[in-house]
């Protein structure tokens, strides 16, 4: 297994050779994570910037995590107490806090590209931890790697995403990862959340929930991204709780082994009712735990890591 990328801007871009290696990194990785000591030097004296300039608490927090794990130096760049308030651009942002020999850049943005603008000027990696409506790559690495520990694969299974699509980065990354991986993934929601282009991924369409969720190995819930709707999309909540929310009756028309997946936040009473969220099928909790140890792989092997074969035992 080898990876010999600098940056990880997308899933779009990366084969499923790729993702395995990622994924097969992660598994080592958590590894780590669970033995009395869970640090390891892969990152000494290397600098990462968590460069957040929309709100998170999970990628946030679990990036920061996975870069102190590594032995790394971490600069949690103050968004809202910072000089861009004054005016100055993300790239004099970004070229400021590379002159600190910054080595790593984990960027979150609203606007779609923005890693993909940063790798085009910096020296240092550029992680996506989620650009607008485009990508969200750590968040269908850790997806994947929990569907595949859960499950003991990823091919042939059907994972249906459910929600808001249209708006959605965890959609699309996931869609780019579970197709390359071997899955049928189906996609549900109000016809103006899942646009039929998306089919044009190898995914399936329909505006069924019961005939979506009845067959499903993985369930996967979105929120409604209101931070990037520029119109109404549907009527109003409560409808959409009524048409498209997972209830406990809806549940029980799904597999009994189909597993509750969520990337949160999660919006309860909305997409998800919370004796679900809570339940034994869902797996919400142990995403945010993987997510550690995906993010863990990914940062080392931007940093010149080749495989899962470099991770001490
Ligand atoms: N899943 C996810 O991206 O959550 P945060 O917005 O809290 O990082």
């Amino acid at each position: 297994m080898s990876w010999n990328r600098k940056h990880l801007l997308d899933i779009e871009s990366l084969s499923a050779a790729e993702i395995n290696t990622v994924l097969e990194t992660a598994r080592a990785f958590k590894a780590v994570g669970e033995r009395a000591i869970k640090k390891v030097p892969a990152l000494r004296g290397k600098t990462v910037v968590n460069l957040f300039i929309e709100p998170s608490t999970r990628t946030r927090c679990s990036f920061e995590l996975a870069a102190l794990r590594l032995t790394a130096d971490v600069i949690n760049f103050p968004a809202e107490a910072s000089s861009l308030k004054k005016g100055e651009t993300l790239k004099d942002t970004a070229r400021n806090l590379e002159s600190l020999n910054a080595d790593i850049f984990i960027i979150r943005h609203s606007a779609a590209g923005a890693p993909h603008f940063l790798a085009r000027f910096l020296n240092a990696s550029v992680v996506n931890a989620g650009d607008g409506a485009h990508e969200h790559p750590t968040q269908a690495l850790l997806d994947a790697f929990t569907i595949r520990e859960k499950k003991g694969r990823i091919e042939g299974l059907k994972v249906t995403i459910l929600g808001d699509i249209l708006y959605s980065r965890v959609a699309r990354s996931n869609i780019w990862a579970l197709t390359k991986l071997g899955a049928q993934v189906t996609l549900c929601g109000p016809s103006t959340l899942v646009p039929r282009a998306f089919e044009q991924m190898g995914c399936r369409v329909t505006y069924n929930l019961e005939e979506a969720i009845a067959d499903a190995d993985i369930i996967n819930l979105l929120r409604i991204q209101h931070e990037r709707q520029r119109k109404t999309m549907f009527p109003g909540i409560g409808e959409y709780a009524s048409l498209y929310g997972l209830t406990k009756t809806r549940l029980t028309g799904t597999k009994p082994d189909a597993l509750i997946m969520h990337p949160g936040p999660i919006n309860r009473g909305v997409e998800i009712d919370s004796e679900i969220a809570d339940g034994e099928r869902s797996v919400i909790l142990e995403q945010v735990t993987n997510g550690l140890a995906v993010r863990m792989a990914v940062l080392f092997l931007v940093n010149g890591g080749q495989g899962p074969q470099e991770v001490a035992a």
